[in-house]
């Protein structure tokens, strides 16, 4: 798929890394890969860097000097949207809202959100989706862009399209049996999904497997009008929400575990909220002896939102 035609701005350093793990393939009895989309660059790293090369790019090319956009307290999104705008000089504002139901100083204060405001982000913290629209209209300008949570426009997806193309050439032939990834907004499987023709299991972080399933298929339709292309087929995707727990943002025991399997097996950080439920589903569903490209999303400045407890998990 030729993207070559849409303007894109170089944010992270590519291809990020595809590690080898072979103390984790040992314990789970796979042989496990992981895409570090963690350390790609800019702004401490995530999977909304590849979706911000297009967006902002648009963004530059349609004039704006501002962005606005939305996301929850600890939203990586936000942050790299803020630490990108800081590299464009951009002004930035992040609607947040409060959709999780932790409070404190670790949760309100620190980790994303002491990082939005480091980049120079003005941040205005809303209590309800309506108070948040209602925000950002009120800072939208004639020359100000928004964009959507979690940055899955139709032009962020390309990112993930771009990834996929990126995967192909690493695996150089290498057969895979499939890809694991977290999902929210979608538009990270929807790219994937579109990108590869390689079986992909979107672990739900957010809602239910049907709720999930509709948000990729959204955003893979917005892709595909850019593209113009027919509405993708999404015979590979398999959404699997077994690690959802109590909802977004909650994490469960399984997610910690996780966090210490990855992080003592590997020396690889994953975060509470994406890749800490993504890891969990990995570890529960895997089937003996199949190869997996686990997608590292990102997000590991949120372990120090979450730090009352990642204090106590960290050393169990
Ligand atoms: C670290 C991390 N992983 C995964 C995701 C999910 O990506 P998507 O919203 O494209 O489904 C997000 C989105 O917020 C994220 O921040």
């Amino acid at each position: 798929m030729d993207l070559s035609t849409f303007p894109r701005i170089p944010l992270g350093t590519w291809p990020s890394p595809l590690d080898d793990c072979p103390r984790l393939s040992a314990t789970l009895g796979a042989t496990v890969l992981v895409k570090r989309d963690d350390v790609n660059g800019l702004g401490l790293g995530g999977n909304k860097l590849r979706k911000l090369e297009f967006t902002l790019a648009a963004a530059l090319a349609a004039g704006a000097d501002t962005i606005i956009t939305f996301g929850g307290v600890q939203t990586n999104h936000g942050r790299l949207t803020a630490a990108a705008c800081a590299r464009l000089g951009l002004r930035c504002e992040l609607v947040l809202t409060r959709d999780v139901p932790l409070t404190g100083f670790a949760y309100d204060r620190s980790g994303n959100v002491a990082l939005d405001r480091l980049f120079g982000a003005r941040v205005h913290v809303c209590d309800t989706d309506e108070e948040a629209a209602y925000t950002a209209g009120a800072l939208a300008t004639a020359s100000s862009v928004t964009l959507p949570v979690g940055g899955s426009s139709g032009l962020g997806v390309l990112g993930y399209v771009a990834a996929a193309q990126e995967l192909r050439e690493q695996l150089d032939g290498r057969r895979i049996d499939r890809i694991v990834c977290g999902s929210g907004s979608g538009g990270t499987v929807a790219g994937l999904a579109i990108g590869a023709d390689i079986p992909i299991t979107a672990v739900s972080v957010s809602r239910d497997a049907e709720g999930t399933l509709g948000k990729i298929e959204a955003a893979a339709g917005l892709a595909a009008e850019e593209l113009g292309i027919d509405e993708p087929k999404l015979h590979h995707v398999d959404v699997d929400d077994s690690a959802l727990g109590d909802g977004y943002g909650l994490p469960t025991d399984e997610v910690w575990s996780a966090l210490r399997l990855f992080a003592r097996t590997e020396g690889i950080v994953l975060d509470p909220v994406y890749t800490g439920k993504a890891a969990a589903a990995l570890v529960t569903g895997v089937r003996p002896g199949e190869t997996v490209v686990f997608v590292h999303t990102g997000g590991v400045p949120a372990v120090y939102g979450y730090a009352p407890d990642f204090v106590v998990e960290a050393g169990r």
